[in-house]
């Protein structure tokens, strides 16, 4: 994990390692500067004095304080150069990571997950780290020299720091490991409240629609409440830390003050030792309360760290061949004994054992019940799944031997959640093809019915499309994505379920134009009129994942059950005034 995360330092490198030795130098300067203090009591103002020497420590002092600043703070600017500099290139590699990820990546992490591992999570990484480069060098040196320097001054009273920073120790240690609980699953709920956040404000209308504002925000007050009452639980330990440590150092102090004064007055210490003695007390119990005040930062990001390897680590399931074909020559699609399951097991299968052949050019219907596999079955030609069992070839080529570009833009698809993009009607169609011109995007769109409503808008192709596509209609939005999907001139076509809500002249005359304008396309139509399907060239149906029936309508009504009673009951429903 660790090494995961090291890897994205990168060009910081220098500032990584600059930061902690920068710290060292400031670390050094401070407790020196305490020793320098001794010996100016000391010698410069006891019995007669020294002022010649008092100016000259002086002016030492004044540099090692002002050089001890500039330490400090170059060290703290390396720090923040070298911290934000790993955030920003953990998210790059998080998000890099991501647009590799095939479908069957992405349904094993939730997109709010993936959310929150590119921003939280990698912010908890990012302060931690530049905890760990500054605070984690300063707070053990600081008490290490602390210590060297008040032996160095008077061994006996510095005895006493040897008994208080292990006191200290265990209670600190046990302060740390009580909380440490808390906090785990203080995160285990922001995560559940962000997940929370993101449901409810992608789908803002669908809460409004069904006036379910007071549920949500029920539920909202909960998981807040919860969070509430852990973080306080975990504030009641911790707000132990500051009081017991004071309580430590009081006690350490009026020991010094008792000890140190009889050693003074009977002259085994002086003054100005006793003094940087205290300061030294100070240094070395805030350094304690450092390393504890780190422990719990550390404690808390480790969590998060370990959800940004889970996604650094995972690999994409689907990667291109070596050599892979780069060519699909034609539009023939052909299904060997096809099986698929989203999930390992017996019995989990959701296509079983298709057998299919489908021409280059030739118009195919696809029909069947809701979860009867028809998406399923249509994913599988894109290579946006990999087949279970059997083989799928298109233009006679396994579609794993393809370069996953080259068939992808051979094969164009218009999913059945399709979503446009925020930007204007002209930068979503160049998704189809980035060169596309004004000539281009008007063909695609005439041809899916689209320009009937376009052209009234005043900025034409310039018209702004909100986040979403809230800005257009429902069968609007579905006939744009046609439109983006005829723009990559593909091989193929598929239509998922795309006219759905569509009226039924325009779904016609959407598949008239393919007839005449695209006639070499093999185009695929997934629907749940029948009409929409009625004049294909061949109709599929399944159920429950096999191929029920396969023929052109007037077969199809003829022999089969299935499709008999899908078209009877739509006719009679009055559901096919276009038909
Ligand atoms: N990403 C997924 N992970 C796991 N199971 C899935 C996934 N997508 C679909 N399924 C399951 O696979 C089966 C077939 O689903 P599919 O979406 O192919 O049906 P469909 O025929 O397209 O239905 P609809 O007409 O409602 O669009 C269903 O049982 C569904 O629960
Ligand atoms: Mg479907």
């Amino acid at each position: 994990m660790i090494k995961k995360i090291a890897s994205c330092i990168g060009e910081y490198k220098k500032n990584t390692i600059l930061a902690p030795l920068l710290m060292i130098m400031e670390v050094l300067m401070d407790t020196m500067i305490p020793y320098i203090m001794a010996s100016l009591i000391n010698k410069g103002l006891s019995g007669n004095g020294d002022y010649n020497y008092v100016v000259k420590t002086g002016i030492i002092m004044l540099v090692m304080s002002v050089l001890g600043l500039a330490f400090g703070m170059t060290s703290g600017i390396n720090a923040a150069i070298a911290s934000t500099g790993l955030a920003k290139n953990l998210r790059t590699a998080l998000f890099n990571k991501v647009q590799l990820f095939s479908f069957e990546n992405i349904d094993r992490f939730s997109s709010s997950s993936l959310i929150t591992r590119l921003t939280s999570d990698v912010t908890n990484v990012q302060n931690t780290f530049q905890m760990i480069i500054r605070m984690c060098v300063r707070a053990p040196l600081m008490m290490v020299f602390a210590l060297i320097m008040s032996f160095k001054l008077n061994a006996k009273l510095a005895l006493l720091f040897v008994v208080a920073v292990p006191v200290l120790a265990v209670v600190l240690y046990f302060i740390i490991t009580n909380v440490h609980g808390f906090f785990k699953r203080m995160f285990k709920e922001i995560d559940n409240l962000n997940n929370d956040v993101q449901e409810n404000l992608l789908n803002i209308r669908t809460v409004k629609a069904y006036v379910r504002e007071s549920y949500e925000i029920d539920k909202f007050e909960r998981i807040s409440e919860t969070i509430a009452t852990i973080a306080k639980k975990a504030e009641r330990i911790l707000v132990l830390q500051m009081p017991v440590m004071m309580l430590v150092v009081n006690v350490i102090n009026i020991l010094l003050s008792l000890i140190g004064g009889k050693f003074a007055i009977y002259g085994d210490i002086q003054v100005g030792t006793l003094n940087t003695m205290f300061t030294y007390t100070m240094q070395i119990l805030m350094s304690l309360m450092m390393v504890s005040f780190i422990m719990v930062m550390l404690v808390m990001s480790i969590a998060s760290a370990e959800r940004i390897t889970e996604v650094l680590s995972e690999e994409p399931t689907l990667a291109n061949k070596e050599n892979p074909v780069t060519e699909v020559k034609n539009g023939e699609i052909r299904f060997e004994h096809v099986s698929f399951a989203y999930e390992k097991g017996e019995d989990k299968d959701v296509l079983r054992d298709i057998d299919l052949v489908i021409n280059s050019g030739e118009t195919v219907g696809i029909v069947g019940g809701t979860g009867s596999s028809k998406s399923t079955l249509v994913q599988l030609i894109p290579r946006l799944y990999d087949v279970t069992k059997g083989s799928l070839k298109v233009g006679g080529v396994d579609v794993r031997n393809y370069d996953m570009k080259a068939l992808r833009d051979s094969v164009s698809m218009v999913l059945q959640k399709n979503e446009i993009f925020s930007g204007t009607i002209a930068s979503n169609m160049r998704w189809g093809d980035k060169e596309a011109t004004y000539d281009d995007i008007k063909k695609a769109l005439d041809l899916s019915c689209a320009s009937e409503f376009v052209d009234k808008y005043e900025d034409g192709y310039e018209y702004k499309i909100e986040q979403g596509g809230t800005n257009v209609s429902g069968g609007q939005k579905q006939r744009l994505c046609i439109a983006r999907a005829l723009l990559k001139k593909p091989k193929i076509l598929i239509l998922d379920d795309s006219t759905s809500a569509v009226d039924m002249k325009t779904d016609a005359l959407i598949r008239e134009g393919f007839k005449n304008f695209i006639p070499d396309t093999t185009k695929i139509i997934i629907a749940q009129r029948i009409s929409s399907v009625m004049d294909a060239d061949k109709i599929i149906v399944l159920d429950e994942g096999r191929v029920v029936g396969l023929g052109t309508h007037d077969e199809l009504y003829k022999n089969n059950d299935i499709y008999r009673e899908v078209y009877d009951s739509q006719v009679k429903g009055g559901d096919d005034d276009a038909a």
